[in-house]
């Protein structure tokens, strides 16, 4: 039997005949908008399957048509980013937000309920919270360190009359690295589910994914990403991703092609250059934020510091952690001594971490989540799921680790 690769050595040729290209050692950029079909049958073949109408047969290959629907780049792309998360499927999208909207649209319909993990990144908070009511689509928020029997009877007590159509979750959350547990969230969704209706588990995976957790292993169904973030890695392009099994990837799919909010061809090629780095980078960044905790956890101008290495091994998200990552990751959150003013002078006073939005990039970035990603979500949310405004928001990069401390530290002293 051949011996299966790890993904980190897959990520330089894996789904490409340099054959097919000419004999190019690397992806060429399919910078076209159509494709011309071999016959007639073929264009039929592939509307046929792009909109829905049949299944593809089995080891049937979806030709390509037109860049909407299918490219080279962004084909060779999903299919490499699948290696990662273990998913039978993937759909690239031209942001975070895109994935996780059409996601979302394609597994709830109206007059239904969405459960949901808290806090939740700002744009995802403002779908849910702003815009699916609008179709009657209501939402609940759950605490997954609560019992399930309690949060089933929340959502009774709550909702008696409304049918669950989706469970989503964010874990590490945005900003605050709180966690949700997956497990219990699929249990969750077995329940709600019916013969006629399941109930899906989609997890936005940015902060650890792909490489530090794999929550299908755990009962995700669907795997979303702003690979934006780490899976771009370099801060120089949007895009996003979706990825679970053929059935909910291919009707995600569908729903993209009249979305038309797949990633364009650059953004794909981008993304295949990125992927050949994504575990190297991941563990740097972890490897200086493990060092830039340590040092956080004992400055005198720092109230607490959220990070997943400091977790206390007594508490229950220990145990969590222990199951569903592989590393403590390079996100870190910290609450200054003091409010908005405090937090603000430590921001201005950086030299080498850049104040900016955003995370996952090969540079440190700093940012006040209160004021800044999450500006919009309901003030009530972010004090109870202790988003302040002295909470400061730290994507650690792969600088030099002394570099990092030195620049964090001056700026800290600052205060
Ligand atoms: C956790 C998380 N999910 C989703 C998004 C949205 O991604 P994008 O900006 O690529 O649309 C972000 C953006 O910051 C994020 O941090």
């Amino acid at each position: 039997m051949k011996k299966k690769n790890k993904p980190e050595s897959e990520m330089m040729g894996y789904a490409y005949d340099p054959q097919l290209s000419e004999g190019s050692a690397k992806v060429p950029l399919f910078q076209t908008s159509t494709f011309v079909f071999k016959n007639a049958e073929e264009g039929k073949a592939h509307f046929h399957i792009a909109y829905g109408l049949r299944e593809k047969a089995e080891n049937e290959s979806m030709s390509l048509a037109y860049s909407r629907i299918n490219n080279p780049n962004l084909e060779i792309a999903e299919e490499r980013l699948k290696l990662w998360d273990k998913s039978e499927g993937c759909a690239l999208f031209q942001s975070g937000m895109a994935a996780i909207t059409t996601t979302i649209l394609e597994l709830t319909k109206p007059n239904t309920l969405i459960l949901h993990s808290s806090p939740l990144y700002g744009g995802t908070d403002h779908f849910i919270e702003e815009v699916l009511p609008k179709y009657n689509i209501k939402s609940m928020y759950f605490d997954s360190m609560k019992s399930l029997k309690s949060i089933i009877e929340k959502k009774n007590k709550e909702f008696p009359e409304i049918e669950v159509s989706l469970v989503y979750i964010e874990s590490p959350a945005n900003p605050t690295n709180s966690i949700v547990d997956i497990e219990k969230s699929k249990q969750l969704a077995n329940h709600f589910s019916t013969k006629k209706d399941k109930v899906y588990v989609a997890i936005d995976n940015t902060f650890m994914g792909p490489v530090f957790s794999q929550p299908i292993d755990h009962g995700a169904d669907v795997v979303l990403y702003s690979a934006t973030k780490y899976i771009g890695g370099h801060s120089d392009l949007v895009a996003g991703a979706a990825c679970g099994s053929n059935e909910v990837i291919s009707r995600i799919k569908t729903l993209r092609v009249f979305m038309g909010n797949m990633a364009s061809p650059f953004t794909s090629w981008l993304i295949l250059r990125s992927l050949e780095t994504l575990k190297l980078r991941m563990e740097k960044s972890a490897e200086n934020a493990s060092k830039i905790a340590e040092k956080l956890k004992s400055h005198k101008n720092v109230d607490k510091v959220h990070y997943l290495g400091l977790v206390s091994k007594d508490s229950p998200e220990y145990k969590i952690i222990q199951k569903q990552y592989s590393s403590p990751g390079g996100m870190i959150s910290f609450d200054v001594k003091g409010g908005e003013k405090e937090a603000f002078k430590f921001l201005d006073n950086l030299n080498l971490v850049k104040l900016a939005v955003s995370l996952g990039g090969t540079e440190s970035l700093a940012c006040h989540p209160y004021s800044m990603t999450h500006a919009d979500v309901n003030v009530d949310t972010k004090i109870s799921m202790g988003m302040g405004e002295s909470l400061v928001r730290l994507s650690i990069g792969i600088e030099d680790a002394d570099d990092l401390i030195d620049d964090i530290i001056c700026s800290l002293d600052t205060i």
